[in-house]
């Protein structure tokens, strides 16, 4: 589904990403873990755009969008997450979602196509809230709308950063099972994560980031197992 080679991303003279490759499989979760400051972020925006990189290759599906505009590779079937929510406080919860909605890329996504009737089937509490403005949204309501949205774009990625980051532990369970529910329905997720036990009980595969670079992959249980790499890397 999507595939970084040796990416370069630079902030001006600043060069954040050092040589970065991932890959994520049709239907699968893949995390991405590190601690504050190591490049996910930045990783997120040059799959999306913000940031493209100076160096290196990133397809989707096969098709090189190294070059492309954000909003070329959002049509064709990305979706994005992003730190902080991006949630507009003078907005309902309603036109956050009409606002987003958007028809599948051809050949981009399998499954079902999300609708507002869809999207709230999956987070049900957002139902009641509809009519309310995103400033008066919780944060955890806030969270399920930013996910809600970026299913509203019919995405075959998504793209979450830090989806957990602020939420008491019952609603980081809450995306947690939301998640896996929609790798069940054939989405494939890359999750930016600092909360380790929520990544490792969800993720087929786990990348961890340093300094701008990828210095471990493997399984969730073979991170699990090796204390060197959580001490080092992620300060556990
Ligand atoms: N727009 C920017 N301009 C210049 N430097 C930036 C910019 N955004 C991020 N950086 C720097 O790039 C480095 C990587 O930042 P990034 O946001 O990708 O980290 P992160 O792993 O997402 O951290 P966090 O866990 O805190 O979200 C940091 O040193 C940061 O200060
Ligand atoms: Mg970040």
């Amino acid at each position: 589904m999507l595939t970084v080679e040796g990416i370069h991303t630079y902030y001006r003279d600043s060069h954040v990403l050092q040589g970065v490759s991932l890959q994520v499989t049709a239907g699968e979760i893949v995390a991405l873990l590190g601690r504050n400051g190591v490049g996910k972020s930045t990783l997120i925006k040059s799959i999306i755009g913000f940031a493209p990189p100076r160096q290196g290759r990133i397809a989707l599906r096969g098709i090189d969008v190294t070059r492309l505009p954000p909003h070329k590779r959002a049509q064709l079937g990305i979706g994005l997450v992003p730190q902080g929510r991006g949630i507009f406080p003078t907005l309902s919860a309603r036109e956050h979602l009409t606002l987003a909605a958007r028809r599948p890329a051809p050949g981009g996504r399998d499954g079902a196509m999300w609708t507002l009737e869809r999207a709230l089937t999956i987070f049900p509490p957002l139902e009641k809230r509809l009519g309310n403005l995103g400033g008066q949204l919780s944060g955890g309501e806030q969270q399920m709308l930013a996910i809600a949205r970026a299913l509203m774009t019919n995405p075959g990625l998504l793209l979450l950063d830090e989806p957990s980051e602020g939420l008491a532990p019952l609603l980081v369970q809450e995306i947690g099972r939301v998640l896996s529910e929609l790798r069940a329905q054939s989405l494939s997720i890359l999750l930016v994560e600092q909360n380790l036990p929520m990544a490792l009980s969800l993720a087929d595969r786990v990348y961890v980031m340093n300094k701008g670079q990828i210095v471990y992959t493997g399984l969730p249980a073979d991170l699990q197992a090796n204390e060197e790499v959580k001490h080092r890397y992620l300060g556990v």
